[in-house]
């Protein structure tokens, strides 16, 4: 790949193949196949080329008589290199993008939108080097996370993120909606937790909090649709439920009554499933937030729940003895089982933290193995499908560097540590493999305290992480990576992204 395409991911494979051509600020489009499903890719695709490159280009009728464009087409040959595949072919005569879906399209779309830099596109428009790229998704699930409950970024921001991931290829936005110190999701039925559960009161009598109204969430989902981003939403549970309990303390063991606690951490206050109307609650909530996102994913956390008021429960032991449950850990096993058997209902597969496999996860049940890589291995051995997003490489709340940073939770990520990244681990066998959807990062942000933080946070690292989820393991090479980046780092200037900057230059 010539380093001044400085294409982030990179492409399956690419060739020069000599010559340049070049494109007025104005060049044509034309589409050879024009469906409303191919328009809209389109549509989207312009919109996303505005903030970056001074350029007008224009959608012209299949047979008009004019300078060399774009042409953009849908083919029903099947590449058999996955749904997302796409050529992307220059040369003299003008840029042909075609892949077998419109997702394959965005993506060849994208491709060439990194091609037309605004640094380049000058009054007589902008040279691209002739080429063919055939190109293609390693990885299905390209996933980054974000914490919304200890900060709480606005709708707009939400947006900013989704069209950043989408802008590398990124294809599942985790949307953290519910934690200890903040219910983030309007929910109509019952209205106290974002009523009293979204709020909370920090030191100095201010108040903290807001949340996202359903028709905002409907937006955003929508915005993510037209980017081919899923958008998972993690409703937690039995633990991280202190904004809940503080909103209906009828929920917990004790009764309360609690606060939405102000302090990081993991609180010994989680949903009682001893209870028959804890299950009717949550089951509740998570019918009405699934008509919100279309996609086939729920999360529901699972991680990080005490046990302590389980085990001293009157309701919660009578629970234990009728179901036959030996401990707490079994009585967790339980209440995901429910769960899970709800979700089922609704069409929606669960997706929990590696500890719903400590006793015994639900068959269809995808684990999100954070603690180390082993707990991934261990749910491919089970037969689970696995997304890997261990604290090790994919923790974007860590420190990326190790002097002069802002201050962070803890641990050590660096840029080149992500880059380094890999979802298969050796060790498994080659049947199992299959059962590696793909990574995320994670984006806890008890200290983001605001956007500008996040990004920073964020970015560069998504943009390792993106190349080792979308771009072939063999052809990664990180002096090749950083050299692209030092270009692409101006594309996330146009985009007004705040990033750390590169310390190896
Ligand atoms: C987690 O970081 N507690 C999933």
């Amino acid at each position: 790949m010539t380093p001044q395409l400085s294409l982030i991911p990179l492409p399956a494979n690419s060739r020069l193949t000599g010559h340049s051509l070049r494109l007025s600020r104005d060049f044509p489009i034309r589409f050879l196949t024009n469906t409303p499903a191919v328009q809209e890719v389109v549509e989207t695709f312009l919109e996303m080329l505005k903030p970056t490159a001074n350029l007008q280009p224009r959608v012209v009728d299949h047979d008009a008589r004019e300078h060399v464009g774009l042409s953009v087409s849908l083919t029903s040959a099947n590449t058999g290199q996955g749904k997302e595949s796409y050529t992307l072919s220059v040369d003299e005569k003008g840029v042909s993008v075609s892949a077998s879906t419109t997702a394959g399209l965005f993506y060849g779309l994208l491709t060439f939108g990194q091609m037309l830099s605004a640094d380049d596109a000058r009054s007589d428009g902008l040279a691209i080097p002739c080429l063919e790229i055939s190109d293609c998704a390693r990885f299905c699930w390209r996933g980054m996370h974000l914490d919304v409950s200890r900060h709480f970024p606005p709708a707009e921001f939400i947006k900013k993120y989704i069209d950043l991931l989408a802008r590398h290829k990124m294809n599942v936005f985790h949307w953290h909606l519910t934690d200890d110190q903040g219910w983030r999701i309007e929910i109509k039925r019952y209205p106290l937790l974002t009523e009293v559960g979204a709020w909370r009161k920090e030191s100095g009598g201010q108040v903290y909090g807001g949340f996202y109204a359903q028709q905002e969430i409907r937006e955003i989902v929508e915005y993510a649709r037209r980017r081919f981003v899923t958008v998972v939403p993690e409703i937690e549970l039995p633990g991280h439920a202190s904004a809940a309990l503080a909103a209906y303390p009828e929920y917990s063991c004790t009764g309360g009554p609690f606060e939405v606690t102000t302090q990081w951490g993991v609180f010994d206050d989680v949903y009682c499933p001893g209870k028959e109307a804890t299950f009717q609650l949550l089951e509740d909530v998570l019918s009405e937030a699934a008509e919100l996102f279309p996609g086939p994913f729920m999360h529901i956390g699972g991680d990080e729940c005490p046990k302590a008021r389980w085990n001293n429960h009157e309701l919660c032991q009578e629970r234990m003895k009728a179901e036959g449950l030996a401990n707490a850990d079994e009585l967790q096993a339980y209440f995901v089982s429910r769960i899970a058997r709800h979700l089922r209902t609704l069409g929606k597969r669960l997706v929990g933290w590696d500890e719903i496999l400590d006793s015994g996860a639900p068959a269809e049940a995808t684990i999100m193995a954070w603690r180390n890589m082993q707990k991934g291995i261990e749910a491919a051995q089970s037969g689970h499908d696995v997304v890997m997003t261990p604290m090790s490489h994919c923790y974007f709340d860590h420190y990326q560097g190790k002097e002069s940073e802002p201050k962070a939770i803890g641990g050590y990520t660096t840029l080149e540590t992500v880059y380094s990244f890999e979802p298969v681990p050796t060790d498994l066998p080659q049947e199992l493999a299959r059962h590696v959807l793909g990574a995320q990062g994670n984006v806890w942000t008890e200290y983001m305290p605001d956007t500008n933080h996040m990004e920073y946070m964020v970015f560069p690292r998504l943009c390792a992480l993106c190349e080792v989820l979308w771009s072939p393991q063999e052809a990664r090479s990180l002096p090749d990576f950083l050299d692209r980046l030092k270009h692409h780092l101006r594309r996330l200037d146009n985009l007004g992204v705040n990033y750390r900057r590169l310390t190896i230059l």
